[in-house]
């Protein structure tokens, strides 16, 4: 029998509405394959916990951006990647391979976006409290910075001493628009951390136009992650709409529009989250209609997904270690990764799907709580999860790990990083390396004064 696809039912165009990635297959012997790979090879090679990045679902979710913007936005458009989700060099090369620029929140993500190549007019700095140190590399690099609040304009102004090179900035605003997976409320004031206050938003453009060391070039603002709704976006667009619209009242040259990220991912059966090309379209529309109706010229249109992009291409496997049955109460099977790793279930509650790499397609006959290695009772990746029964040493997948997880990660327990891979046309290649256990020695210093 020849190779089959592990999904029934696979949207090759949206990644983010499958629970794996689009190149995942069952070889003749029933073992699982991603990216043209074994995973139990993989595994072998490289270890485990192993986090796996399927290069075909990365590409494929950046094209998806990028033609439904060609095709659903009249005006011109930059998506870029939120790094936040998953920062890397090789991932950041990927990205700006398919004409991405990215969205960096400290030093470390901008100098790995610079570090790909990613050109600092294409890349756009966040934070709630940026550093003078992060602003002055952004303002050297001639990257966008998104003004949050006064700090940053205090800062700002300390660092811009050549007039003539004016900042490129743009101006965070809190849309009073809150969103869960399944509900969203609109609201005058948010209690948000990040950006200005709408009654804000008239003082702090009247303040900037009277300085010459910035030259105000977008409104932005982010309304949530994990979003299955379309309207919260609707709502959104009007709302950027006015702040463009008062912004060149005021005489600012404001010329893009971005509206932050947030769609949503499949990560078990029942989450049914709008194809990219939906996301975009309703973005595109609502922008398009709303810059209409106030007569604006149509600006740059830009967003920023990260989930979306990045965590469908995602797996990480960790090969099943201990086993234990309360009886009438639940089995554990613990793994050789968990919190550390995949900080989310303990963090978020967050639900993941899981299945054994070499016996992807058995009868699953028992219901397991999958637990973590971790000095911890919380940690539990996944609390109800349906497998065949499996023996120790076998090799578990998760899938949808591709975002905010090695990013998120820590060495709690003094727990090494994983490694990570990239896999392709039946080739992989390490991303970034595993740590060791004296690694994370390295670091620590010993008083002189305790030396005996
Ligand atoms: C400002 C901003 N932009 C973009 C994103 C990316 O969101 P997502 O990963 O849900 O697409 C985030 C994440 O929370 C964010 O805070």
């Amino acid at each position: 029998m020849d190779r089959r696809p592990y999904e029934a039912k696979l949207d090759l165009k949206s990644p983010n509405r499958n629970i794996s990635p689009i190149t995942s297959e069952i070889d003749e012997q029933g073992k699982l394959m991603v990216g043209g790979c074994l995973l139990s090879a993989l595994a072998d090679e490289y270890g485990t916990p192993l986090y796996v990045i399927d290069e075909n679902s990365l590409r494929t979710s950046c094209k998806a951006y990028k033609n439904s913007l060609a095709e659903h936005y009249e005006g011109q458009s930059l998506p870029l990647y939120a790094s936040k989700a998953n920062s890397s060099i090789a991932i950041s090369t990927v990205i700006c391979q398919e004409g991405f620029g990215l969205d960096a929140v400290s030093e470390g993500e901008l100098i790995t976006a610079l570090k790909a190549g990613i050109a600092g007019e294409n890349i756009v700095l966040h934070g709630n409290n940026k550093s003078k140190e992060e602003l002055k590399l952004a303002y050297e690099q001639g990257v966008n910075i998104v003004i949050d609040n006064y700090h940053d304009i205090q800062l700002l102004e300390s660092i811009v001493i050549d007039k003539d090179r004016p900042a490129n900035i743009m101006l965070r605003l809190t849309p009073g628009i809150e969103c869960h997976t399944h509900d969203y409320i609109k609201t005058g004031h948010l209690d948000s951390k990040f950006g200005f206050d709408p009654d804000q938003l008239e003082d702090v453009l009247i303040e900037l136009i009277n300085k010459k060391w910035a030259l105000l070039n977008g409104i932005h603002a982010h309304i949530g992650s994990q979003i299955f709704e379309l309207e919260p976006h609707r709502d959104l667009a009007s709302v950027l709409a006015d702040a463009l619209k008062l912004a060149k009242s005021i005489g600012h040259p404001v010329k893009n529009l971005n509206v932050g990220g947030g769609l949503g991912i499949r990560y078990t059966e029942s989450d049914d989250p709008p194809s990219i090309n939906e996301w975009v379209k309703c973005i595109s529309t609502s922008v398009s209609n709303a810059c209409k109706e106030r007569d604006l010229e149509l600006p740059r249109l830009i967003c920023e997904p990260g989930r979306s992009l990045i965590a469908p291409a995602g797996i990480t496997l960790y090969r099943i270690g201990s086993r234990k049955t309360i009886p009438g109460i639940r089995t554990y099977l613990s793994v050789d990764g968990g919190m550390s790793d995949n900080p989310r279930p303990i963090t978020y509650q967050s639900l993941y799907t899981a299945c054994l790499a070499d016996r992807p397609l058995n009868e699953a006959d028992e219901t397991v709580t999958i637990a973590g290695k971790h000095c911890e009772s919380g940690d539990v990746l996944i609390q109800e999860c349906l497998l065949p029964k499996s023996e120790s040493g076998e090799l578990l997948v998760v899938f949808a790990t591709g975002a905010y997880n090695a990013s998120m990660s820590s060495n709690y327990n003094r727990i090494p990083s994983p490694a990570a891979v990239i896999v392709g046309d039946g080739m992989s290649d390490l991303i970034q390396q595993r740590q060791k256990p004296e690694d994370l020695l390295s670091f620590d210093l010993l008083p002189k004064r305790f030396e005996r």
